[in-house]
Order: structure tokens, then sequence, then C-alpha cells
């Protein structure tokens, strides 16, 4: 039931939570714990799901959602009330961070603005992600399903991670794939920079077929229709990635 210990658990984790903020984000270091507390959207968010999800959890109605709605309309960050949140969640800037019903969040995790825990359809029970402690997810992530991530992994800005993270990995891209596993690079014959592109490859035999039977229809009419640009793959096959990847 809610009670006093459920008053002294949200103090004390609104306490870590407003210290994680002046730990991570560089531009804190100047402030006092009560600019940090007033002037920071995701610390504002988070105290108000602290208490949201002790209210959930204690078998309220209605007021727990009313709460997490009243929380994104002033601060742009959605956290269902149900949602597991462990100590020390630093979330910068705030804006556009979702995190679904039956999300978990371990302990010292720093998620960036634009951070999405979602599901990836309409089933019900286990549908969102589960981050292990002392996680980075950098700013526009999309975590879908599941999944799970591991522990002190980091999740590279716009990432789309659809599968589950070994611990002490970096994942970057789209959809998300490990870069680095302990420090280390992953296998180099993943070259996933330069995926192959079926799209331009269909056209390109498309227009390899259309050129064949103009040279058949010229042969029969004696008619040579203007040769028309040439279809050319969007992403080099081969060479180094524009992105940098
Ligand atoms: C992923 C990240 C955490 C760096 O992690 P790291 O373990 O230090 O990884 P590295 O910088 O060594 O990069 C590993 C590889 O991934 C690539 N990479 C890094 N971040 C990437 C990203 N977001 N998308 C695609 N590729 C990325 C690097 O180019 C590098 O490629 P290489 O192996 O071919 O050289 C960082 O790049 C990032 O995205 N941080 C998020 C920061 C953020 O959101 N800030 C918002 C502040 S408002």
């Amino acid at each position: 039931m809610l009670g006093l210990g459920t008053l002294r658990r949200v103090t004390r984790e609104l306490r870590q939570d407003v210290a994680a903020a002046r730990e991570r984000d560089p531009a804190a270091r100047t402030l006092g714990g009560s600019d940090i507390l007033l002037t920071y959207g995701g610390v504002h968010a988070l105290l108000t799901h602290r208490v949201a999800h002790g209210l959930y959890e204690a078998g309220l109605p209605l007021v727990p959602h009313v709460l997490s709605g009243a929380a994104r309309v002033v601060t742009g960050v959605e956290i269902h009330p149900a949602a597991r949140i462990g100590e020390s969640l630093f979330i910068d800037h705030g804006t556009g961070v979702v995190i679904g019903e039956t999300a978990e969040i371990g302990d010292n995790v720093t998620l960036y603005q634009g951070v999405t825990l979602g599901g990836t359809g309409f089933h019900r029970g286990k549908r969102h992600p589960t981050v292990e402690s002392d996680v980075v997810v950098g700013s526009g992530a999309k975590l879908l399903g599941p999944i799970r991530v591991g522990r002190a992994s980091k999740v590279g800005a716009n990432s789309v991670v659809i599968h589950d993270v070994p611990a002490n990995s970096t994942v970057v891209g789209n959809p998300g794939h490990p870069v680095r596993i302990d420090g280390r690079r992953t296998d180099p014959d993943a070259d996933w920079a330069h995926l192959p592109d079926p799209v331009a490859d269909a056209i390109k035999a498309l227009a390899a077929r259309v050129a064949e039977l103009e040279g058949l229809l010229a042969e029969a009419t004696g008619r040579r229709l203007e040769p028309r640009a040439e279809v050319r793959p969007m992403r080099r096959a081969r060479g180094p990635s524009p992105a940098g990847g």
C-alpha cells in the first residue's frame, strides 16, 4: 500500500536522479540540485513517473495515467506508469522520449532525446525492451520489442534496434548491429555499411531487358530509339561509406 515507505523511496530515487543529471550532463556541473530540479524536463518527467508508478503499484485507478499524461504535455516525455525504472536514470533534454508499459530499465541508464522503448505490434504481455544497467541510448534511437540490451552497452544515435544487444557492446545503424563488443571491432566480414541494394538491382535488370527489347524492335522496324539515362545503384557496392561507417 501507499505509505511512508513509498514516500521515502520516491524521495531517495529523486535525489539520485538529480545527482545523475549533475554527473552526466557536462552543462550541469555548475548547477545546484534545486536548479536541476526546477529546470530539467527529464527530471520532471522522472519525478512524476516515480509518483505515478508508486500509485499504480498501490492499485489506484486513473490517477497514475493522468499524471503520466500531464508529464507528457509539460515535458514531451511519455512514460507509462507501469514501466519499471531503476535508480539514477538520466533523460537528457527529454523531449520525444517514449517508454512503454512493459519496459524495464536498470540502474545508471542514460537516455537522450527522442528515444523510444516501444513495442512492435498490438499483442499484449511483455512487448517492450529491457535495458540493463549502465546503458547509454543515443538521441533518436528506437528500441523495439521485448529485446534485452546488455549491461554497459551503447546504442548509437538514430539506431533502430530489434534484436538483443550483448553486454559491453556498441550498436549502431538500422537495423542496429554491434560494431564493438568488449571494445573490439566485430567481424570485419560483416560489412554492414555496404549492403546490396535489391531495388536498384531489380530496376537495373528491367532496364537491361527493355534495352534488349528495344534492340530487337530496332532490328525488326529499322527504327532506333534514343538511349535513356543509365540506372545506377543508389549506394556504392564497394569503397568507403559516405556515412563514414
Ligand atoms: C555510438 C556512440 C555511443 C559511440 O560509441 P563508441 O563505442 O565510442 O563507438 P565509436 O565512436 O568507436 O564508433 C564505432 C563505430 O560506429 C560508428 N558510429 C558511431 N555512432 C554512430 C551512429 N550514431 N550511427 C551510425 N554509426 C555510428 C563509428 O563511425 C564507428 O565506425 P567504424 O568502426 O567504422 O570506425 C556515439 O557515436 C553515439 O551515437 N552517441 C549518442 C550521443 C547522443 O545521442 N548525443 C546527443 C546529445 S544532445
